[in-house]
């Protein structure tokens, strides 16, 4: 809804805006509908590759970059604080928004994340986005968008928010309760411990049954983004898997030019480690009949 609401308040069918590459696939369908044409920016390790937006900066002018900064779907990946400076810097130089979807941030397995973009606001052009789905309810379809007051102003006085009260003011109050009374702290608590085993149940399995794959084990959010030994199509591998009841998503999904075809994504969050582990017994039966 955040996303739509950016689109909706801040383009026009045929603008451009640029993407990560991979990024969010639903991100890509919500573009789609804005009809907005998609110009993707390189990641590498540690997220979205300055050198590459600076590249496309000199041929485009985008209204917003969406960026995924920290836990990135569906790589895992988190933008270097080197990296978040000079794309905020650009962002000032080239006047475009920087859109920061930080659905994961509060995820983290190991350390603390890097502060969210929503800290940053005052200095720029800047929308940082967070959901409760992840750390309370999917079906609550409840989150927040934080920016400068002449940014938020835009969606306040937008005819949708204004004649509705807000987005959500049922759900709002309730979910205002459970942060009044701790209760998310606790939730987000929780969930980093059972993720914590699981993540490191399905590491243990991967390098345990499928010592030929390569991915970076990531430090927060859902994903593992697996690239598969040389030759192997992740569509094709899909469609076989189907045999074997595992399912993933293949990595074009995530390419707004079709690339990423010999990646996939695999989400630990669902499962116990000892079904995550049966999980990935099947997925190595799978690409062993590929071969
Ligand atoms: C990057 C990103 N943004 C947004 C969402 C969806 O959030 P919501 O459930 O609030 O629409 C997801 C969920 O997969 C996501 O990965």
């Amino acid at each position: 809804m955040g996303l739509h609401l950016i689109c909706t308040n801040f383009t026009h069918p045929g603008d451009i805006i640029f993407v990560e590459e991979p990024t969010y696939f639903f991100g890509l369908r919500i573009f789609a509908d804005h009809d907005l044409r998609l110009i993707p920016i390189n990641t590498y390790e540690n997220g979205l590759l300055i050198e590459s937006l600076e590249e496309k900066l000199t041929e485009f002018r985008p209204k917003f970059l969406y960026v995924i900064p920290t836990y990135q779907n569906p790589t895992g990946q988190t933008l270097s604080p080197e990296r978040r400076k000079q794309l905020l810097n650009l962002s000032r130089q080239h006047d475009f928004i920087v859109v920061a979807d930080e659905v994961y941030h509060f995820l983290s397995y190991s350390g603390q994340p890097p502060k969210p973009f929503a800290a940053e606001t005052e200095a720029g052009n800047i929308i940082s986005l967070g959901s409760f789905s992840k750390i309370l309810a999917p079906g609550l379809r409840l989150g927040w968008i934080q920016a400068n007051a002449e940014l938020i102003n835009r969606f306040v006085n937008s005819g949708l928010l204004d004649s509705g009260g807000g987005m959500n003011p049922f759900t709002s109050a309730i979910v205002c309760s459970v942060l009044e009374t701790e209760g998310l702290d606790q939730n987000i608590n929780k969930l980093i411990t059972v993720y914590r085993a699981r993540i490191a149940g399905m590491d243990a399995a991967l390098r345990m049954h499928l010592p030929g794959v390569e991915y970076t084990l990531p430090k927060g959010g859902y994903f593992f983004w697996i690239h598969l030994p040389d030759g192997i199509n992740a569509s094709e591998l899909q469609h076989r898997a189907e045999a074997f009841k595992v399912g993933f998503r293949p990595g074009a999904l995530f390419s707004c030019q079709g690339g990423m075809q010999d990646y996939i994504r695999l989400s630990y969050v669902f499962y116990e480690p000892d079904e995550l582990e049966q999980g990935v017994l099947r997925l190595k039966q799978s690409l062993d009949k590929m071969e």
